[in-house]
């Protein structure tokens, strides 16, 4: 997968790109991931990137111009059709999912993870100020997402989000002791159950007797009871989606774990 990421500070990106699992895979060639710059492409004299609203209104906007140029010279660069959203002959077809980190976008969740990481090209757009002249993203943007509800000072931390939790999902970018399987948010839709590792007594705490004695059976049991209780403890809404057994949906009804 290649994802670029348009940005006015593509500083940011060199070392939460290089580091840890991110940084393997693209040392691998698994993922190309690369900033790019918009300031060199403003048309203006002292390469500004923003300007005033229209109608009026606090603080200034990302002009179109300066998007519109870098996002086709990246298209460009990559050999991929730069498709206009607002032609209406233009091809539907395209293999590149272009995006723009926005408050306003669908909000990003590991199902919207899992679909963007089937993608062969993801192209970033990051926002600064009060936001982007909206013919910027009518013309070239596909999708906006949100990192959760609340307002960050630009879409580069939410790029990285998204490009991070995107990235742990193509094969091969995880090695099989950090395999997604049993996380949080996978496929039984619970919470993550609590784990341990040595030492067996810490500060006076013990690891749960149950993870000591070997019998994966009852191990298994204890995690999804932990998981499920995790889960009606922190994030009761997501139980209604969870992929529960008709005993445990009863035991619920029944005996229900205290919040
Ligand atoms: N830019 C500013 N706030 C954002 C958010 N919540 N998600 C994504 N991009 C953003």
């Amino acid at each position: 997968m290649t994802i670029d990421i348009l940005t006015i500070f593509p500083e940011m990106f060199f070392s939460v790109l290089s580091a840890s699992i991110l940084g393997r895979a693209r040392q691998q060639g698994l993922i190309e991931i690369e900033a790019t710059d918009i300031r060199p492409f403003s048309a203006s004299k002292h390469k500004n990137t923003d300007d005033y609203p229209y109608g009026g209104g606090a603080g200034m906007l990302m002009m179109a111009q300066p998007i519109a140029d870098c996002m086709r010279a990246v298209c460009e660069k990559r050999g991929v059709p730069c498709r206009d959203n607002t032609q209406e002959g233009e091809s539907a077809f395209s293999n590149v999912r272009r995006i723009y980190l926005s408050p306003r976008g669908v909000p990003l969740t590991q199902k919207l993870a899992q679909e963007l990481a089937g993608e062969e090209h993801l192209i970033l757009l990051c926002g600064h100020y009060e936001g982007v002249d909206q013919r910027a993203l009518d013309k070239y943007i596909d999708l906006e997402v949100s990192i959760g509800d609340y307002v960050l000072t630009g879409g580069e931390l939410g790029a990285m989000v998204l490009a991070d939790c995107v990235s742990r999902l193509i094969p091969g970018v995880l090695g099989s002791e950090e395999s997604p399987q049993d996380e949080s948010f996978s496929d039984a839709g619970l919470l993550e159950y609590p784990q341990y590792t040595r030492p067996r007594t810490f500060e006076g705490m013990d690891v749960p007797e149950v993870l000591l004695n070997g019998d994966h059976a009852k191990i298994a049991a204890w995690r999804r009871e932990q998981a499920i209780l995790a889960t009606v403890q922190r994030r009761p809404d997501l139980l209604e989606k969870a992929r529960l057994t008709p005993k445990e949906r009863r035991m619920l009804i029944d005996k229900p774990m205290e919040p």
